[in-house]
């Protein structure tokens, strides 16, 4: 499919959480990236921190910087998160601030990267983490590389108008880029103004609304069994049809460039077990 990118204005409005509930419940093969500069949590969170050793975007920045290799080690850092299948794959965040250092001169190179996945044989879609805007070092060329942009906000005023500055910015940036118009929707969390209102506020369209479900979001944060039938992931799993539709939609008005890279069939490492 494509890169489909994830990131809010201010606050945690639920980023991660809801990007690890679609990435569990997404359809087709999958890469989930933590691209948030200010850390990744899905390891430590709900993988229960169950790894050998350091993995992620921290060690093959830190590879590619030294040895170009990201093309040949970019597989061995990733997790399954559905061990033994393969077929839905984290690239941890990193965990060392130090680490960040390495990592934000590469968002152009792993833009670049991620967009070949889409091409790889076999395909990838992947799903960005890009954490929040108002930091040191955003991934901004991921941004630009997205097929769609998921601006993820509560439906609270004060979440809002915090979240229309951002649009802004981000509408302008894509802009700047040439990037066509059309990628960036709004992904709301739990309870608030309605979807239309919003939508009409922000001029941006909500394409999808999360509900409020702790009991999930705390078991998608600090582990546990995750369970299809919670309303989290019900909502999460549904999330993968209005974002495929809007990418035909785009694909067919603007005949999506071809990414030119071919990645390497995949070889992840087993993940500890999660069920
Ligand atoms: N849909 C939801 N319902 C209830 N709580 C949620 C939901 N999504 C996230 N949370 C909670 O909100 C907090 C922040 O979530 P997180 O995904 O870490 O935010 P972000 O990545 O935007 O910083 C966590 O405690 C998480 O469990
Ligand atoms: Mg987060």
């Amino acid at each position: 499919m494509a890169i489909i990118a994830l990131v809010s204005a201010k606050g945690s409005p639920g980023v991660t959480t809801s990007a690890l509930a679609a990435a569990l419940s997404w359809h087709r093969r999958l890469v989930l990236a933590e691209c948030d500069p200010a850390g990744g949590s899905i390891l430590a969170g709900y993988l229960g921190g169950a790894l050998d050793g350091p993995r992620g975007i921290g060690e093959l920045a830190v590879g590619e910087l030294r040895d170009g290799n990201l093309d040949t080690a970019f597989w061995s850092q990733l997790v399954d998160l559905d061990a033994p299948k393969r077929e839905r794959l984290l690239l941890p965040g990193v965990v060392d601030p130090a680490q960040a250092g390495s990592v934000t001169p590469l968002w152009q190179r792993f833009a670049d990267f991620f967009a070949g996945l889409e091409q790889g044989l076999p395909p990838y879609d992947v799903l960005v983490d890009c954490g929040r805007l108002q930091v040191a070092g955003p991934p901004w060329p991921v941004l630009r590389a997205a097929a769609v942009v998921l601006l993820v906000t509560r439906a609270q005023l004060p979440d809002l108008s915090a979240t229309r500055a951002t649009i802004r910015a981000v509408e302008r940036d894509l802009a700047e880029h040439r990037v066509p118009p059309g990628a960036l929707r709004l992904l709301v969390v739990g309870d608030g103004h309605g979807n239309s209102e919003i939508s009409k506020a922000l001029r941006v369209p909500v394409i999808a609304r999360l509900p409020y479900d702790p009991r999930t979001a705390a078991v998608l944060s600090l582990g546990g069994t995750v369970r299809a039938g919670r309303p989290l992931m019900r909502a999460a799993g549904a999330l993968e049809v209005p974002i495929r539709a809007l990418l035909e939609r785009r694909r067919a008005r603007l005949a999506w460039p071809v990414p030119q890279t071919t990645p390497q069939a995949p070889v992840a490492q087993e993940a500890p077990h999660v069920s």
